[in-house]
């Protein structure tokens, strides 16, 4: 990737840039979007794999190592060893996780064949007994709850640690399907008339997708003595010695949009035995806070960005609480930024893909406050593309009065009908 930006000011303004039609992808297909391990799970806002490999290719090299702070369902891990490089993954989410590192496993077939009928035959004798919690009351019916209850049992006889991690991951992604969540919904909204379908059919659709992905990247990565692995933490502070990375390439939480806490609930429930919501939702970076006590002159100070803090304070005027949320997000994708720095070489690239929003009518251009907190680091702006978002997963508007986003509606203006990549090189 040649470097193709050129802006002296030390505050730009992305929204000129042109769009870059070769970056929308907007051929690729449903099955190449999910080849190999990545239709495994579903996950909010996870970029197309083919967005992370060309960051991949361009921007690295055979044997370097690629890091993602905010992994999610581990689509950079992924690209990044089918493409030669190790890869490390990190994330506050524990179901990211678990999906990370079952994504990133090449298992002998045959030991997951053997595994899923050794679990089809114990599912008839395990004890049901449901994880015994009310919010597993609220969202299931009892047959539902038995089912699962005696298939999870039956899960949790395996000993092979990563044959147990597959069928864990295929677990959680039924859960949403055997719920009385709204199925079109990524809101907590129960949906009384929902058609609950019958839990060992929809675990058994559900595996053999995930069979034939494995078999295929069995194959692929077959004599590959790469590196990935994926850990529990919060990205502000990483496991890893300075400048021990080549890459970074990653897509950053959204402030106030999805409460990720919310909608892994299910999954946190029934395999980590969730009790206090209201916390794990406060883990993640974006969640809405509570008005803090910050006062508006110190914005600037908490965020290092004069952008930011002018955005607090035009906030500030129509809703405390939203800017609140949004300094202490600046703040903390701040501190993300300088751990970054600290584990890049230098000569090393973050790529970040980010789009720009607005809330309660306030512009929130996160690429450029990004590019300002991250200049003052020590970054230098290697190259900003802009390109579309063709894909039908991402949502495309937000609701006015909350800044959630939502379904489509002829009023609502398209809240991302473009992203910026953002492409930065650690210089000192
Ligand atoms: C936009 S998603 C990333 C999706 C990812 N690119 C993919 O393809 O699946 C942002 C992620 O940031 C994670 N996150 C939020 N706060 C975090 C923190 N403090 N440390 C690490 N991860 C965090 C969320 O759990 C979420 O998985």
């Amino acid at each position: 990737m040649q470097s193709l930006i050129s802006i002296a000011s030390s505050l730009e303004d992305f929204r000129s840039v042109p769009i870059s039609d070769d970056w929308a992808f907007s051929d690729a297909k449903r099955s190449d979007t999910t080849y190999i391990t990545h239709g495994y799970h579903r996950y909010p806002a996870k970029f197309i794999p083919q967005l992370a490999r060309r960051l991949i290719e361009e921007l690295s090299r055979q044997g370097d190592t690629v890091l993602d702070p905010f992994c999610g369902c581990g689509t950079t891990l992924v690209e990044s060893v089918v493409s030669g490089r190790h890869s490390y993954g990190y994330d506050i989410n524990p179901i990211s996780i678990l999906i990370s590192m079952t994504k990133v496993r090449r298992i002998d077939p045959s030991v997951l064949n053997d595994t899923y009928e050794q679990i089809q035959f114990d599912y008839w004798s395990v004890e049901p007994v449901p994880p015994n919690n009310e919010r597993i009351d609220y969202w299931y019916k009892e047959e539902q709850k038995t089912d699962l209850s005696r298939l999870l049992g039956a899960i949790q006889k395996v000993e092979d640690v990563d044959a147990r991690r597959f069928f864990l991951c295929g677990f959680s992604n039924i859960l949403k399907n055997c719920s009385i969540w709204h199925q079109k919904s990524n809101k907590p909204t129960r949906d009384f008339k929902k058609r609950i379908p019958d839990v060992l059919r929809t675990f058994g659709r559900q595996i053999r997708m995930m069979l034939k992905g494995n078999a295929t990247f069995y194959d692929l990565m077959r004599g590959e003595k790469l590196l990935a692995s994926a850990e529990c933490r919060d990205s502000r502070q990483l496991p890893l010695v300075n400048g021990s990375v080549d890459l970074v390439v990653t897509s950053p939480p959204y402030v106030t949009s999805y409460e990720y806490g919310d909608l892994h609930q299910l999954s946190m429930l029934w395999l980590e035995g969730l009790n206090d919501l209201k916390s794990f939702r406060q883990k993640f970076i974006g969640s809405a806070l509570r008005r803090s006590e910050s006062e508006s002159c110190a914005y600037e100070a908490h965020t290092r960005s004069s952008l930011a803090a002018e955005i607090g304070t035009k906030l500030e005027a129509t809703n405390g609480k939203t800017a609140s949320s949004v300094i202490s997000y600046f703040q903390s994708m701040y501190e993300i930024w300088a751990e970054l720095h600290r584990v890049l070489r230098v000569g090393g690239k973050v790529s970040v893909v980010i789009g720009n929003t607005s809330l309660k009518g306030v512009e929130i251009s996160n690429a450029e406050v990004f590019v300002e907190q991250m200049r003052s680091l020590g970054f230098r702006l290697f190259d900003v593309i802009k390109r579309e978002i063709p894909s039908k997963n991402l949502p495309s508007t937000r609701d006015k009065a909350t800044g959630r986003f939502a379904k489509k509606s002829a009023a609502d203006a398209l809240a991302y009908p473009t992203e910026f990549v953002l492409v930065l090189e650690k210089c000192h």
